[in-house]
């Protein structure tokens, strides 16, 4: 698969213009204060950006950061700019000609930014140890539709969890199926090539999260897929694709469902890109200054990571009062109680 990918990525495309789907080029609702960044990004590189979402979380000054199959680097530096001269972002891809051109843009980027904070690997993302990268170097790792083509994504989460420090996260875009893809599928270079039947049935998705400790999953958004080309489109059949973007927090202390501790949040509104509220996820959208109550696992998510400053955090986890209504399953039994004087056994 990689040399079909490298093929495809390298030889075949020469801009986002040449994909034959959708998938690759989702244009996502850009925030207003993204647009100046991306304003500030060479035309070549922005030319061959070949993404499915948005992988720019907020709050990455001073960050180090991890683009995963970064192509040509538009993320990379976007990213940049957000982490500033303290910060650093480095960009790993297998395919040379997309770094060619992310590496020969590295001296415009440093002179039109005043900084120099960015590099470029090349790699693979399933052998990130091959990069001498060590444990724990990262506060956030992004990826713009990059793991659907992997052949072995369990290894791309472990390294993932591996380079992360406790409290970063893995923010990233990517393509899911409704479902399990066909082998025929799978083994099409087009449909793998164009982002569509690499990627994993969701469900297995979060199954494979879990396995390697990123506890609760957060979905921030999702969006269905158009396979506008008609001989693609046959060749999906019934299988229909989602771009989403997740964000994975490294908290070992995470749980598997959401418990309610009578715990609640407040925003201050003082993360620079979000002044009126902060947005965790498409479920947790937080305004500012209002008591937001939220489960055990949200509130770890902003107290135990690099937003605890813009909080106040009110409760503990000393009382518990069961699953949070609303953001864990809900209780699995009736809640209708049996007749009284009807035995156990009736
Ligand atoms: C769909 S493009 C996305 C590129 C970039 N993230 C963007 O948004 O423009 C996929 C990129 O991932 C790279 N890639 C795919 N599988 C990879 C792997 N296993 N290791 C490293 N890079 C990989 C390809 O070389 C290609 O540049």
């Amino acid at each position: 698969m990689y040399d079909i990918v490298q093929d495809y990525y390298g030889k075949q495309l020469q801009s986002t213009a040449d994909l034959k789907t959708s998938a690759c080029c989702d244009a996502s609702a850009m925030p207003a204060w993204l647009k100046p960044l991306l304003g500030n990004v060479h035309d070549e590189v922005m030319m061959r950006y070949y993404g499915c979402g948005l992988v720019c979380p907020p709050k990455l000054q001073g960050c180090q950061i991890l683009d995963l199959g970064s192509g040509s680097g538009r993320d990379v530096y976007v990213l940049a700019q957000m982490a500033g001269p303290q910060g650093h972002v480095l960009g790993v891809d297998m395919t040379r000609e997309q770094l060619d051109v992310a590496i020969g843009a590295l001296d415009w980027h440093a002179e039109r930014f005043g900084f120099a904070n960015v590099s470029f690997k090349e790699g693979y993302i399933e052998r990130l140890d091959d990069l001498g990268l060590e444990d724990e170097r990262f506060d956030v790792i992004v990826s713009n539709c990059v793991i659907n083509l992997s052949p072995d994504k369990d290894a791309v989460l472990r390294e993932a969890y591996r380079l992360l420090k406790t409290g970063g996260e893995l923010y990233f875009s990517d393509i899911y199926a409704d479902r399990r893809v066909p082998a025929e599928m799978v083994a099409d270079p087009l449909l793998y090539g164009e982002c569509l039947s690499g990627a994993l049935y969701w469900n297995d998705f979060l199954s494979l999260a879990r396995k390697h400790g990123f506890g609760d999953p957060r979905l921030v958004e999702d969006l269905p897929i158009e396979v506008t080309d008609p001989a693609l489109k046959a060749k999906c059949g019934t299988v229909k694709f989602y771009s989403a973007t997740y964000r994975l927090f490294k908290l070992p202390e995470l749980e598997s469902d959401c418990e309610d501790y009578g715990q609640a949040v407040i925003y201050h509104g003082t993360v620079p890109e979000l002044p009126n509220a902060f947005l965790l996820d498409k479920h947790h959208y937080i305004e500012t200054g209002k008591v937001f109550p939220v489960c055990g696992n949200t509130w770890r998510m902003l107290h135990d990571t690099r937003f605890r400053e813009h909080f106040t955090f009110i409760g503990d986890f000393s009382r518990h009062y069961g699953i949070f209504e609303g953001c864990g399953k809900a209780l699995p039994y009736d809640s209708a109680t049996a007749a009284s004087g009807a035995g156990a056994c009736c």
